[in-house]
Protein backbone atom coordinates (compact mmCIF):
# COMPACT_ATOMS: atom_id res chain seq x y z
CA UNK A 1 0.00 0.00 0.00
CA UNK A 2 1.23 3.40 -0.89
CA UNK A 3 0.09 6.57 0.71
CA UNK A 4 0.68 9.91 -0.92
CA UNK A 5 -0.69 13.65 0.17
CA UNK A 6 -1.29 16.31 -2.22
CA UNK A 7 -3.16 19.44 -2.19
CA UNK A 8 -6.42 19.28 -3.59
CA UNK A 9 -6.89 21.16 -6.55
CA UNK A 10 -9.98 22.61 -8.64
CA UNK A 11 -9.88 19.59 -10.76
CA UNK A 12 -10.61 17.50 -7.62
CA UNK A 13 -13.87 19.54 -6.75
CA UNK A 14 -16.07 15.78 -7.75
CA UNK A 15 -14.05 13.91 -6.12
CA UNK A 16 -13.84 16.29 -2.86
CA UNK A 17 -17.96 16.71 -3.02
CA UNK A 18 -18.41 12.77 -3.33
CA UNK A 19 -15.86 12.58 0.07
CA UNK A 20 -17.42 15.33 2.32
CA UNK A 21 -20.81 13.77 1.82
CA UNK A 22 -19.78 10.77 2.75
CA UNK A 23 -18.06 12.02 6.25
CA UNK A 24 -20.84 14.02 6.86
CA UNK A 25 -23.89 11.08 5.90
CA UNK A 26 -21.24 8.54 7.64
CA UNK A 27 -20.60 10.72 11.28
CA UNK A 28 -23.30 13.11 11.57
CA UNK A 29 -22.24 14.16 14.52
CA UNK A 30 -18.27 14.63 14.20
CA UNK A 31 -18.70 17.39 11.56
CA UNK A 32 -20.67 21.05 11.76
CA UNK A 33 -21.94 20.46 8.07
CA UNK A 34 -25.27 18.34 7.28
CA UNK A 35 -25.67 16.11 4.29
CA UNK A 36 -28.71 18.87 2.85
CA UNK A 37 -25.85 21.44 3.62
CA UNK A 38 -23.11 19.86 1.18
CA UNK A 39 -25.37 18.68 -1.79
CA UNK A 40 -26.41 22.19 -1.72
CA UNK A 41 -22.58 23.35 -2.82
CA UNK A 42 -21.89 24.40 -6.14
CA UNK A 43 -19.41 23.36 -8.45
CA UNK A 44 -18.01 27.04 -8.30
CA UNK A 45 -17.96 27.16 -4.92
CA UNK A 46 -16.10 24.24 -4.20
CA UNK A 47 -13.54 25.25 -7.12
CA UNK A 48 -13.36 28.67 -5.14
CA UNK A 49 -12.70 26.73 -2.04
CA UNK A 50 -9.94 24.59 -3.95
CA UNK A 51 -8.07 26.97 -5.27
CA UNK A 52 -7.70 28.50 -2.07
CA UNK A 53 -4.78 25.25 -1.74
CA UNK A 54 -5.78 24.92 1.84
CA UNK A 55 -7.07 21.57 1.30
CA UNK A 56 -5.26 18.20 1.47
CA UNK A 57 -5.98 14.56 0.31
CA UNK A 58 -4.34 11.56 1.55
CA UNK A 59 -4.28 8.90 -1.28
CA UNK A 60 -3.98 4.87 -1.23
CA UNK A 61 -2.71 3.68 -4.07
CA UNK A 62 -3.64 6.48 -5.79
CA UNK A 63 -7.48 6.04 -4.72
CA UNK A 64 -8.81 9.26 -2.52
CA UNK A 65 -8.74 7.80 1.42
CA UNK A 66 -9.30 10.68 2.98
CA UNK A 67 -8.79 14.70 3.38
CA UNK A 68 -8.87 17.88 5.70
CA UNK A 69 -9.20 21.86 5.31
CA UNK A 70 -7.41 24.39 7.17
CA UNK A 71 -8.46 27.60 7.45
CA UNK A 72 -6.59 31.27 8.13
CA UNK A 73 -7.90 33.78 9.49
CA UNK A 74 -7.34 37.30 7.58
CA UNK A 75 -6.03 39.48 10.25
CA UNK A 76 -2.52 40.06 10.06
CA UNK A 77 -2.10 39.63 14.00
CA UNK A 78 -3.35 36.51 13.62
CA UNK A 79 -1.37 34.80 10.60
CA UNK A 80 0.76 32.53 12.72
CA UNK A 81 -2.91 30.44 13.39
CA UNK A 82 -4.84 27.75 11.22
CA UNK A 83 -7.87 25.81 12.32
CA UNK A 84 -8.21 22.49 11.05
CA UNK A 85 -11.80 21.14 9.55
CA UNK A 86 -13.04 18.67 7.84
CA UNK A 87 -10.38 15.75 9.11
CA UNK A 88 -12.07 12.10 7.70
CA UNK A 89 -10.51 9.15 6.98
CA UNK A 90 -12.53 6.54 5.01
CA UNK A 91 -13.71 3.76 7.50
CA UNK A 92 -11.72 0.83 5.12
CA UNK A 93 -8.32 3.35 5.53
CA UNK A 94 -8.76 4.21 8.86
CA UNK A 95 -6.24 2.80 11.61
CA UNK A 96 -3.74 2.46 8.75
CA UNK A 97 -1.55 5.03 8.73
CA UNK A 98 -3.47 7.17 6.31
CA UNK A 99 -4.51 9.62 9.33
CA UNK A 100 -1.19 10.08 10.31
CA UNK A 101 0.32 10.41 6.64
CA UNK A 102 -2.49 13.30 6.55
CA UNK A 103 -1.92 15.16 9.76
CA UNK A 104 2.14 15.05 9.19
CA UNK A 105 1.80 16.95 5.45
CA UNK A 106 -0.70 19.40 6.95
CA UNK A 107 2.30 20.49 9.46
CA UNK A 108 4.45 20.76 6.55
CA UNK A 109 1.91 22.48 4.58
CA UNK A 110 1.17 25.05 7.31
CA UNK A 111 4.77 25.43 8.64
CA UNK A 112 5.97 26.50 5.17
CA UNK A 113 3.33 29.11 5.15
CA UNK A 114 4.67 30.87 8.24
CA UNK A 115 1.79 29.26 10.84
CA UNK A 116 2.45 28.48 14.15
CA UNK A 117 -0.25 26.85 16.16
CA UNK A 118 -2.83 24.44 14.87
CA UNK A 119 -6.57 24.83 16.29
CA UNK A 120 -9.20 22.23 16.21
CA UNK A 121 -12.88 21.54 17.67
CA UNK A 122 -13.96 18.19 18.35
CA UNK A 123 -17.26 16.78 19.91
CA UNK A 124 -16.43 15.64 23.56
CA UNK A 125 -18.30 12.16 22.65
CA UNK A 126 -15.70 11.44 19.44
CA UNK A 127 -12.88 9.51 21.46
CA UNK A 128 -11.17 8.01 18.63
CA UNK A 129 -10.75 11.34 17.09
CA UNK A 130 -9.50 12.59 20.64
CA UNK A 131 -7.20 9.97 21.18
CA UNK A 132 -5.68 10.82 17.44
CA UNK A 133 -5.21 14.16 18.02
CA UNK A 134 -3.47 13.99 21.50
CA UNK A 135 -1.43 11.18 20.18
CA UNK A 136 -0.58 14.27 17.78
CA UNK A 137 0.51 16.95 20.46
CA UNK A 138 -2.80 18.40 20.88
CA UNK A 139 -3.21 20.06 24.12
CA UNK A 140 -6.84 20.46 25.32
CA UNK A 141 -7.25 24.18 26.11
CA UNK A 142 -11.45 23.88 27.14
CA UNK A 143 -14.52 23.23 26.45
CA UNK A 144 -17.34 24.94 24.06
CA UNK A 145 -20.99 23.78 25.24
CA UNK A 146 -23.70 23.90 22.79
CA UNK A 147 -21.65 23.74 19.93
CA UNK A 148 -24.48 22.47 18.23
CA UNK A 149 -28.32 21.33 18.88
CA UNK A 150 -27.96 17.61 17.69
CA UNK A 151 -30.60 14.82 17.29
CA UNK A 152 -30.49 14.67 21.30
CA UNK A 153 -29.78 18.05 22.07
CA UNK A 154 -27.53 20.27 22.79
CA UNK A 155 -23.81 18.78 22.53
CA UNK A 156 -20.16 19.87 23.85
CA UNK A 157 -17.46 20.55 21.92
CA UNK A 158 -13.70 19.82 23.17
CA UNK A 159 -10.99 23.34 21.99
CA UNK A 160 -7.19 21.60 21.29
CA UNK A 161 -4.22 23.63 20.33
CA UNK A 162 -0.76 22.78 18.94
CA UNK A 163 2.34 24.50 18.88
CA UNK A 164 3.99 24.03 15.98
CA UNK A 165 7.04 25.78 17.27
CA UNK A 166 10.32 24.07 18.49
C1 LIG B 1 -10.60 10.64 13.52
C2 LIG B 1 -9.89 9.91 12.37
C3 LIG B 1 -9.44 10.92 11.34
C4 LIG B 1 -8.63 9.23 12.96
O1 LIG B 1 -8.06 8.43 11.96
P1 LIG B 1 -7.75 6.86 12.28
O2 LIG B 1 -7.09 6.25 11.13
O3 LIG B 1 -9.03 6.27 12.74
O4 LIG B 1 -6.74 7.09 13.50
P2 LIG B 1 -5.73 6.05 14.17
O5 LIG B 1 -6.25 4.65 14.02
O6 LIG B 1 -4.36 6.38 13.68
O7 LIG B 1 -5.81 6.52 15.69
C5 LIG B 1 -6.99 6.37 16.43
C6 LIG B 1 -6.66 6.03 17.86
O8 LIG B 1 -7.90 5.94 18.59
C7 LIG B 1 -7.96 4.68 19.23
N1 LIG B 1 -9.37 4.36 19.35
C8 LIG B 1 -10.16 3.72 18.47
N2 LIG B 1 -11.41 3.65 18.96
C9 LIG B 1 -11.39 4.29 20.17
C10 LIG B 1 -12.36 4.53 21.18
N3 LIG B 1 -13.62 4.14 21.02
N4 LIG B 1 -11.98 5.19 22.30
C11 LIG B 1 -10.71 5.62 22.46
N5 LIG B 1 -9.74 5.41 21.53
C12 LIG B 1 -10.09 4.75 20.41
C13 LIG B 1 -7.15 3.76 18.36
O9 LIG B 1 -6.75 2.61 19.05
C14 LIG B 1 -5.98 4.68 18.03
O10 LIG B 1 -5.18 4.81 19.18
P3 LIG B 1 -3.61 4.46 19.18
O11 LIG B 1 -2.97 5.55 18.41
O12 LIG B 1 -3.22 4.49 20.60
O13 LIG B 1 -3.51 3.11 18.54
C15 LIG B 1 -10.81 8.84 11.71
O14 LIG B 1 -11.16 7.86 12.65
C16 LIG B 1 -12.07 9.45 11.12
O15 LIG B 1 -12.07 9.95 10.00
N6 LIG B 1 -13.17 9.40 11.88
C17 LIG B 1 -14.48 9.84 11.41
C18 LIG B 1 -14.53 11.36 11.19
C19 LIG B 1 -14.06 12.13 12.39
O16 LIG B 1 -14.41 11.84 13.54
N7 LIG B 1 -13.24 13.18 12.12
C20 LIG B 1 -12.74 14.06 13.14
C21 LIG B 1 -13.61 15.26 13.22
S1 LIG B 1 -13.04 16.37 14.50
Amino acid sequence: MVLTVRALKPENAEAWKTLRLEAVATYPDAFLATADEVRAMSADQITQMLEAGMWLGVFEDGALAGMTGMTRPTSARAAHRAEIGGFYIRPACQGNGAADALMQALVVHVRALGIWQLELCVAEKNPRAIRFYERHKFLRQGRMPNIVIGAEGPETDLFYTRDLRG
